[in-house]
């Protein structure tokens, strides 16, 4: 069977922008390479930990960086020496990252990433993931400014993720559907795998940390007892699946039908989950499979970006879930945590 490598498939896919001058497939082929270098720690943090190399110091005398540091340098290296990036922002930098190099001279593209999600899981052998998305700059010339990022996710040109799991998967969009890549670590290529992906309307699994529960909006506490029912029309009980990496629980739900929820909790009101590197992206993909986001109640892809690291309560996934998830928000909006 011919296999498609990601490379291939983004220069094939060009065609559907006619006046693309290449520049958003040279982000995106970087963006390819920072992961498959992260792909290659991840795969090794077992080891690390065997070989007592988490101290302070390597055997080369560097400082052994947690992974989600390490994630963060090669995503900045990469973009930096790619060219097609005026700014980064990143989980992991309180401010953007302006980038002022000659070969980034009149780059039209700002990228802001969650290096590594989910990293609590690292030593435990769980995966994790990377988030990504990419904007055009509004700022007109040199390097990118902080207006370039607090665009609504309407505006979003491409955003996807990397899932470090069983298998690394690159999964992204450019407003024209979905497609997933597996990386076939053999020869060092991500490979079309999963084209065109749709979600199914709905599913079997709701995910959200239920430790939380006694915190939870009432909307949230009645559509979990919901999801619990039993009702053979409707295939419930839902089965609870929920891991703690934001994208290894998007991911099933995206595949297989689901509802991942991250809501307000009377401990953080405005919810955990960032707007512009983690739900917009994600927001974005799910409604390119045919899903929908919400912040229970708005659509997240227009929801006003004031601030970098602004948090905002997340429903994704199957749009008939999300649906009624919105219903008992609504029902219950005046009800008190
Ligand atoms: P990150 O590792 O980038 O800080 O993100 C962690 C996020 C996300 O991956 C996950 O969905 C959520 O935090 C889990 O939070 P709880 O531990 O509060 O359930
Ligand atoms: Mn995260
Ligand atoms: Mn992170």
């Amino acid at each position: 069977m011919q296999v498609q490598t990601l490379g291939q498939f983004i220069i094939e896919k060009q065609k559907d922008f006619p006046y693309s001058k290449g520049e958003l497939s040279r982000l995106l082929r970087d963006i390819g390479i920072a992961s498959k270098i992260v792909h290659r720690e991840v795969n090794k943090a077992g080891l690390v930990e065997i070989l007592g190399e988490t101290g302070e110091t390597n055997v080369q005398g560097e400082a052994v960086k947690k992974l989600d540091i390490f994630a963060n340098n090669q995503f900045i290296a990469a973009l930096k020496a790619g060219g097609e990036c005026c700014a980064m922002a990143s989980e992991e930098n309180e401010d953007i990252i302006t980038i002022d190099t000659p070969s980034s001279k009149g780059a039209k593209y700002v990228v802001a990433f969650d290096p590594l999600d989910g990293s609590s899981n690292i030593d435990v052998n769980v995966s994790v993931g990377t988030i990504f998305s990419i904007y055009r700059r509004v700022s007109l010339s040199g390097p990118g400014t902080l207006e370039d990022f607090l665009q609504p996710g309407t505006e979003l040109v491409a955003a996807g993720y990397v899932i470090y799991g069983s298998s690394t998967m690159l999964m992204y969009t450019t407003g024209k559907g979905v497609n997933g890549f597996t990386l076939d670590p053999s020869i060092g290529e991500f490979c079309l795998s999963h084209p065109d992906i749709k979600t199914p309307k709905s599913g079997m699994f709701y995910s959200l940390n239920e430790g939380n529960h006694l915190r939870f909006p009432e909307g949230v506490k009645k559509y979990i007892k919901y999801c619990q029912e039993e009702d053979e029309a409707t295939n419930r009980p839902y089965s609870s699946r929920y891991i703690g990496s934001g994208v290894a629980d998007f991911h099933r739900n995206l595949l297989k039908g689901g509802i991942f929820i991250y809501p307000s909790t009377a401990k953080s009101p405005k919810g955990k989950l960032r707007l512009l590197y983690e739900c917009n992206p994600l927001a974005f993909i799910i409604e390119q499979a045919g899903g929908k986001a919400t912040d229970g109640k708005n659509r997240i892809l227009e929801l006003p970006l004031t601030e970098l690291h602004q948090r905002t309560p997340l429903f994704i996934g199957s749009p008939d879930m999300v649906d009624k998830a919105m219903e008992y928000m609504a029902k219950y909006a005046e009800a008190k945590v």
